[in-house]
C-alpha cells in the first residue's frame, strides 16, 4: 500500500532533526514558539492527479522585494535554510557509522518512518555512482517530498520580467524563427517542463527514474485542459516536450531528443540531489550542455545548508556555485563549517561559466522561505 505523506509531517520531522544538527554545530536559534510559522499546505492533495498549481501571475502570492545579493548572505542564511529543507537530516557525525557489511541496496524502510528517514536510509552508505536505482526506489514508494505540485515561480518571473538576461523566449526573425531548446535535468513530475513549453521552448524533461517520467506524463495529461499552463503572452506556439529517461552524465538522451546543447537549462533540486563528490562533474556537464549563447538558470535550494551535512538534499550556496562553474570539473575546497574556502580568490577559467546575475526571487516555493518569511532561495543565471 502506498503511503501518502504530507508536507506538514515532513517539516515537523525536519524540525526535530534540525535541532540535533544545530546542537552539534553549537549554533543558537530562537525558540520555535517565538517565531511565526507559515501556513504549510499538504504536499499531496487528496487526488494525486487534480493538483492545484500555485498562482503564476506576479503579485498573486506574498512577495518580498527583489534584491540583488552578494555571496556574503550564505552564512546568515544557514539556520533558516536548514529549517526549510525538504528533508533536512542530521550531520554525518550524528549518525553511528554503518557496518560496511550492510548491503547498500537493501535499506531498512518501515511504514512508520518519515520521508526524511526513508531518504536518509535509502542513500546511507550507497556510493554516488549507485544512486540511480535509489531514486527509482523512492519514486515507487511515493516518497517524493521534494515535489511542489506546481512550477517554479522564480523561473516564470525571470522569463516574464528579465528578458534582457535570457533573450526573448519565443522564436524571432533573428533566430531564424527557430524555437529555443531547454533542458530540465532531474525533472521529476515535470512542472517546470510544462512551464517552459508554455513559453515556447522545446523542452527535454530528463530523469533517470522511470516512475518519475510516468508520473510526469500523467501530470501533463491531467493539467492539459486546466489552463494552468496556457500559452504565455506573445508566444504563438507551445514548445514540444520530450520526456527522456536517462542519466544527465550520459549522451543517450541527447540522441533521443535530437539536440546537442540547450539555449536554457533550469536546475532546481537537481544539483542538490547530487553529493559533493559529483558536483565538479555536474559543473563540467552543465558547461558542456549549455549552448554558446545559452543560459543556465539555477534556483538555489537548500541555499545555505552547510556543504558538510548529509543529504539529499545536499547543501548549496552561492560561493559553491561560483567555485564550481568558474572552473568546471575542478574539485573545490571546503572548510570544516561547510563553506567554500577563500571564495574571493576564485578566478574564472577561460572555459568557465560567467555569473550574469544573482538575486533573491520576489516569490518562491514554500520550502525556500524561512519561518520568519525571509526568502532563502536565490536565483543565479550563468553564460559562457
Ligand atoms: C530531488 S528530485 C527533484 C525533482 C524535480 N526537480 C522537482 O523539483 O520536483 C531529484 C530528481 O533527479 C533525478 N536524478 C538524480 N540523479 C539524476 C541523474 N544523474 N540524471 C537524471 N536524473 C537524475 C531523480 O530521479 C529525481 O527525480
Amino acid at each position: 500500500m502506498k503511503t501518502i505523506i504530507t508536507y506538514q509531517t515532513l517539516v515537523n520531522s525536519s524540525r526535530s532533526r534540525t535541532r540535533t544538527a544545530a546542537q552539534s554545530l553549537r549554533q543558537s536559534r530562537p525558540s520555535p514558539a517565538s517565531t511565526p510559522r507559515p501556513h504549510l499546505p499538504h504536499l499531496y492533495p487528496s487526488s494525486r492527479t487534480a493538483m492545484s498549481l500555485p498562482p503564476l501571475r506576479p503579485g498573486s502570492t506574498t512577495a518580498a522585494t527583489t534584491t540583488t545579493t552578494t555571496t556574503t548572505t550564505t552564512k546568515f542564511l544557514t539556520t533558516a535554510a536548514r529549517k526549510s529543507s525538504y528533508c533536512t537530516i542530521a550531520p554525518a557525525t550524528a549518525e553511528p557509522p554503518q557496518s560496511p557489511q550492510k548491503p547498500p541496496t537493501s535499506p531498512t524502510v518501515t511504514p512508520t518512518m518519515n520521508p526524511a528517514e526513508v531518504i536518509a536510509s535509502t542513500f546511507r552508505d550507497v556510493p554516488a555512482e549507485s544512486h540511480g536505482p535509489m531514486w527509482e526506489r523512492l519514486w515507487t514508494q511515493s516518497v517524493t517530498p521534494w515535489d511542489r505540485a506546481g512550477p517554479s515561480m522564480p523561473l516564470h518571473d525571470l522569463l516574464a520580467e528579465r528578458t534582457s538576461l535570457l533573450g526573448p523566449a519565443a522564436p524571432t526573425a533573428a533566430s531564424g524563427n527557430k524555437r529555443k531548446t531547454a533542458l530540465v535535468p532531474g525533472c521529476g513530475k515535470g512542472h517546470d517542463v510544462l512551464l517552459l513549453a508554455s513559453w515556447g521552448y522545446d523542452v527535454v524533461g530528463l530523469d533517470l527514474a522511470e516512475t518519475a517520467l510516468k508520473e510526469a506524463r500523467e501530470n501533463a495529461e491531467a493539467v492539459k485542459d486546466s489552463g494552468a499552463y496556457k500559452l504565455q503572452e506573445g508566444v504563438q506556439e507551445r514548445g514540444k516536450i520530450t520526456w527522456a529517461l536517462g542519466d544527465f552524465f550520459a549522451d543517450d538522451f541527447l540522441k533521443e531528443a535530437g539536440v546537442e546543447n540547450f539555449d536554457l537549462i533550469f536546475d532546481f533540486t537537481f544539483s542538490c540531489a547530487l553529493p559533493m563528490s559529483l558536483r565538479p562533474k555536474w559543473a563540467a556537464r552543465q558547461a558542456q550542455l549549455l549552448g554558446p549563447e545559452g543560459r543556465l538558470v539555477i534556483l538555489q535550494f537548500p541555499n545555505g545548508k552547510p556543504l558538510s551535512l548529509q543529504g539529499p538534499p545536499w547543501g548549496v550556496n552561492s560561493d559553491m556555485y561560483l567555485a564550481l562553474l568558474s572552473r568546471p570539473g575542478e574539485e573545490i575546497s571546503i572548510d570544516e563549517d561547510g563553506n567554500v574556502k577563500e571564495p574571493e580568490k576564485i578566478e574564472r577559467r577561460e572555459d568557465g561559466l560567467k555569473r550574469l546575475d544573482l538575486y533573491t526571487p520576489k516569490r518562491t516555493h514554500v520550502i525556500g522561505v524561512a519561518e520568519d518569511g525571509t526568502i532563502t532561495d536565490r536565483v543565479s543565471v550563468w553564460a559562457h
